[in-house]
């Protein structure tokens, strides 16, 4: 991919600007498992970082770490230049940074736009005026394509819906950094195009960073300024999506040929 090529239409200098969260020498051990063994990468500041690796490579651990859900046995994490290693979930959500799940985390029993809301409660500013609050989740819904489902029961959503609402509710903590967990599981061709659209969206609109973990490499590839492969908690390739396409030993080993249909 060539500079002015970038989904961003930022340059490449741009993208490479400082690092938005920097891992350094990152462990996570289970017992006797490392899930994560030694990692060291820079997250750019803009750019749209894919992570793929096979089964229990350590990938939601990775998320896990990054956004504080689960603490580093050992190395350090800092964000805009910050330790934040050890540092309390809602602190990460405070400094914004936000996260989806595999499997969409959702309260059933409440509405579209009271989902969102709840995400409008936990972002960087405490005790927002209700005005504000409305503000963030008119704004989350109307960039998720939500806007005219905001009073159905989320009980009753479908799972692009449910995994719109999920998104919409991260991004109403306003972040600045967002780690979503196989975004496009479980969806069929049309509605992964229609989800990647809208990460491309948020994106460009938004600025936002994210990282996105994802088994469907040709639409990861597709949407990423670079690949991280994960193997076994360690870093076997962090590059450019065409030479990681290339990347024989990618393909072959880590990666396998189904999910390049
Ligand atoms: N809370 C946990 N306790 C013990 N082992 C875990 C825990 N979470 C993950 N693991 C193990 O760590 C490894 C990495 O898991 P995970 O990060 O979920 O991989 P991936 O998301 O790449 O499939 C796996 O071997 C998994 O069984
Ligand atoms: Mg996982």
């Amino acid at each position: 991919m060539q500079a002015e090529s970038l989904h961003s239409g930022r340059t490449a200098a741009q993208v490479a600007a400082a690092p938005i969260m920097a891992l350094d020498r990152v462990s996570k051990q289970f017992g006797p498992l490392k899930a994560l063994d030694g990692l060291s990468f820079d997250i750019r500041s803009g750019e749209i970082l894919g992570i793929a690796g096979p089964n229990g490579a350590g990938k939601s651990t990775l998320l896990n770490v990054c956004t504080g859900v689960l603490k580093p046995t050992s190395g350090a994490l800092s964000f805009e230049g910050q330790a934040v290693a050890g540092l309390a979930a809602h602190h990460y959500c405070g400094l914004g940074i936000a996260r989806t799940f595999q499997i969409p985390q959702i309260f059933s029993s409440m509405s579209v736009e009271e989902n969102v809301a709840t995400g409008a409660l936990f972002g960087p500013t405490e005790r927002l005026a209700s005005g504000a609050i409305k503000d963030r989740v008119d704004e989350a819904l109307a960039i998720t394509g939500l806007a005219s489902q905001r009073r159905q029961p989320a009980g009753q959503a479908d799972l692009l819906t449910r995994k719109r609402i999920m998104l919409a509710a991260a991004l109403a903590t306003e972040p600045k950094l967002v780690f979503l967990d196989e975004p496009l599981s479980g969806l069929n061709g049309e509605e992964v195009d229609i989800f990647v659209a809208l990460f491309r969206r948020l994106h460009s609109a938004r600025g936002l960073t994210l990282v996105v973990v994802e088994h469907k490499v040709r639409a990861l590839a597709d949407l990423s300024d670079r690949i991280l492969i994960l193997n076994a908690g360690t870093l076997l390739c962090l590059d450019r999506p065409e030479a990681m396409l290339r990347d024989a030993r990618v393909i072959d080993i880590y990666l396998g040929a189904r999910n390049f249909a």
